[in-house]
């Protein structure tokens, strides 16, 4: 199905793939969390926090808690940057709870981060991984571009960056501005420019991961707490547009971020094409707009005014959402060595 260049095999030589989530936990990054934790194929080697949906302090105690709940509590996770390179913080509360994460009740963490920043946390855990590192951002890339900004020579030991933001269509922080881009559209510019390869799990992909209500209830009843922590999250998630109160549908969920871990584990399940992509950097209705060149060939601007340099990116235009939804629910409740692919 997909075509591009994110074909690497899910587990290379029999391993399972390192990776780091920076996210902003946040409704479905912790669905994104609980993948990770319990997917055979990747090894969560840390999780670092930055501000977005909530503020930072939120997102470190969400990551913790989510991370105790899914039975893996002894993963680094460190707090990252409080606000944007430029931007003031702008959360996302009036869609992710006042506590950032559906207000669930859910108790505070027993454990407190690790004692240094995601920056350090990042470059110590990338270039001590005995095999490349997969980088997932699920959040503002404030984090990620001070890291390639402070210590460039990270680039060697990462094999690719798989990150939830941007959109070829339409947005949702804005008309055209995906949220995380919006949010910090200069970290995201610095992002694209890594010099390592990158897929953009955008909202043209997102949006379309939505779990059968049916499932979400039967995750709900679970007694596994990590299970039903899914359940619970996923039933906050948007109900379907158009859905009414007597609509089977009423409880289904959206994966979210959770989408673009399950991309590292089954890049086949994604139709990518390798694209120009710019960040719209101007003040004004554009700014965040992740702008993709999906035309054929050039056109008046680059005869008139030249070529610009340009960084190539694997744009997800399709998703394979039954297969996704299939992953997601093998892992989380524990069926999942038989969802293994490849
Ligand atoms: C992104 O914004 C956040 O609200 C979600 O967690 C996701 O990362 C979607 O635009
Ligand atoms: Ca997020």
């Amino acid at each position: 199905m997909a075509h591009g260049s994110a074909r690497e095999p899910e587990v290379t030589h029999g391993q399972p793939i390192p990776v780091i989530i920076d996210c902003d936990t946040g409704v479905d990054d912790a669905l994104a969390l609980l993948f990770a934790v319990r997917h055979p194929a990747i090894d969560l080697r840390a999780v670092t926090c930055v501000a977005g949906n909530t503020d930072v302090d939120g997102v470190v105690r969400n990551t913790l808690t989510v991370l105790e709940q899914a039975g893996a509590p002894e993963i680094p996770v460190a707090r990252g940057a409080e606000r944007p390179l430029i931007e003031p913080p702008r959360s996302a509360r009036h869609v992710h709870g006042h506590d950032g994460m559906g207000d669930l009740g859910l108790p505070a963490p027993r454990r407190t981060p690790a004692g240094v920043d995601a920056v350090t946390l990042l470059r110590r855990e990338i270039l001590a991984s005995p095999r490349p590192v997969t980088l997932v951002p699920t959040a503002p890339l404030t984090n990620i571009a001070l890291l390639l900004r402070t210590h460039p020579e990270v680039t060697r030991n990462i094999e690719r960056i798989v990150f939830m933001g941007g959109a070829a269509g339409a947005g949702n922080a804005s008309p055209v501005a995906e949220f995380n881009v919006w949010h910090d559209p200069e970290a995201a510019a610095i992002l694209l420019t890594a010099g390592v390869p990158i897929t953009m799990y955008g909202l043209d992909v997102f949006t379309r991961v939505v779990v059968p209500g049916a499932d979400v209830r039967r995750l709900r009843a679970a007694e596994e707490p990590g299970a039903r922590l899914a359940g619970e999250l996923l039933a906050h998630r948007p109900a379907a547009p158009g859905s009414r109160p007597d609509d089977p549908e009423e409880d289904a969920g959206g994966l979210g971020d959770a989408g673009a871990v399950c991309a590292v584990v089954d890049p086949e399940g994604l139709v990518t094409h390798r694209l120009p992509v710019e960040v719209s950097l101007a003040p004004g209705p554009t700014r965040g707009q992740t702008v993709v060149d999906r035309r054929a060939r050039i056109g008046e601007a680059e005869l008139h005014e030249g070529r610009r340099e340009q960084p190539l990116v694997d744009v997800a235009l399709d998703v394979d959402v039954e297969r996704y939804v299939k992953l997601y629910l093998g892992a989380v409740e524990g069926t999942g060595a038989a969802s293994r692919t490849g």
